[in-house]
C-alpha cells in the first residue's frame, strides 16, 4: 500500500501534508535528507546521487512509487533517473508537471501541441539549481507558447527554513521579490518552485501584492496523485507502515515539522 515522498528536507513536508488530508487511507513514507539539505546550491551530479540513495531506501520501505517532493531533484535528476536508472516495477514521479498544467489550464495528460494560455508574465522563484536547469521552462515549453519567464534564484532561503530562522526567511524572500520586480515589475502569476517556500507563502503574496496569483505544489500534486493511483492502483507497494524518516537529527527535525504542520510530527532515523 505504501507511497514514498522524498525532499531534502522539511520542504516536502507541505506536499506529505496534502497527500495524506487528500488520501488518508495510504501510508506514506516520507524521507527528509536533512543532512545533506540544500540541494540547491549543489551541482546536478551530487544531486542525482543523494536522490537515488533515498529512493532505494523509500524502496526498501516497500514503496513501488516515490514521489518527489522536491523541484531541485525533480528538475537536476529526475529525468536521468527515469532514463537509466530507475527499475521496470518502479516508478518516481516529480512535482513540476502539474504545477504546469494548472498554470497552463490543461487537464491531466494533455499531450496536445502547445497553445496560448492566458497567463504571459510568469514569475519563478526557485533554488539556484533548480533555476540553473532551465527544468520548468522546458516543460512549459511542451505546453505553452507566448509565456514570459523570468526566474528568481531564492539563494539563502531554504537554509534560514531548515534552521528554523523565520525572520531571516522573510528578510530574504522580501528581497527576492524586489530583486524579480526589478526585473518584471507586473508579473501575472507566481510560481513557488520549490516546496520550502509554502511555508512563506503568505510573506511572497503580501511581497508580491494582491494581483499577483500565487501557485503552490501541495494540493496540486496531491490531486495528480490520487488521479493516477486511481489508474494505476497496482503502483502502490507492499509497504504497510507510515513513517518519517530523516538523516538529520531526529528531535530537532521533529521539533521543527511539528512547528511547522501544527501537529505532532515524529521522525525517526534513517
Ligand atoms: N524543497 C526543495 C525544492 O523543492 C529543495 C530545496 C533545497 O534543498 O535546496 O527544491
Amino acid at each position: 500500500m505504501a507511497v514514498g515522498v522524498f525532499d531534502s528536507g522539511l520542504g516536502g513536508l507541505t506536499v506529505y501534508d496534502a497527500l495524506v488530508k487528500r488520501l488518508p487511507d495510504v501510508p506514506f513514507v516520507y524521507f527528509g535528507d536533512n543532512a545533506h539539505a540544500p540541494y540547491g546550491v549543489r551541482d546536478a551530479d551530487d544531486i542525482f546521487d543523494l536522490t537515488t540513495r533515498a529512493v532505494s531506501r523509500l524502496w526498501d520501505e516497500g514503496c513501488d512509487l516515490v514521489i518527489l517532493a522536491c523541484n531541485t531533484a525533480s528538475a537536476a535528476a529526475l529525468r536521468r533517473m527515469q532514463e537509466r536508472w530507475l527499475p521496470a516495477d518502479k516508478r518516481v514521479l516529480g512535482v513540476f508537471v502539474p504545477l504546469i498544467e494548472a498554470l497552463t489550464e490543461r487537464d491531466w495528460g494533455d499531450n496536445s501541441p502547445p497553445r496560448e494560455v492566458a497567463v504571459k508574465h510568469v514569475a519563478l522563484f526557485a533554488t539556484p539549481a533548480t533555476v540553473a536547469s532551465r527544468a520548468f521552462q522546458r516543460e512549459l515549453a511542451f505546453r505553452a507558447i507566448g509565456v514570459d519567464v523570468e526566474a528568481q534564484a531564492c539563494g539563502g532561503v531554504v537554509d534560514a527554513i531548515e534552521e528554523g530562522d523565520m525572520i531571516l526567511a522573510e528578510a530574504l524572500v522580501r528581497s527576492h521579490v524586489d530583486a524579480l520586480k526589478r526585473k518584471m515589475p507586473d508579473p501575472q502569476a507566481a510560481v513557488l518552485g520549490c516546496t520550502h517556500y509554502p511555508l512563506m507563502e503568505d510573506v511572497f503574496q503580501d511581497a508580491l501584492g494582491p494581483g499577483v496569483t500565487v501557485y503552490s505544489q501541495a494540493s496540486l500534486v496531491a490531486e495528480s496523485l490520487a488521479d493516477y493511483l486511481r489508474r494505476h492502483p497496482g503502483m502502490t507497494g507492499p509497504g504497510e507502515t507510515a513513517k518519517l524518516l530523516t538523516t538529520g537529527d531526529p528531535r530537532k527535525v521533529s521539533d521543527r515539522a511539528t512547528q511547522f504542520l501544527r501537529r505532532k510530527i515524529t521522525f525517526e532515523a534513517a
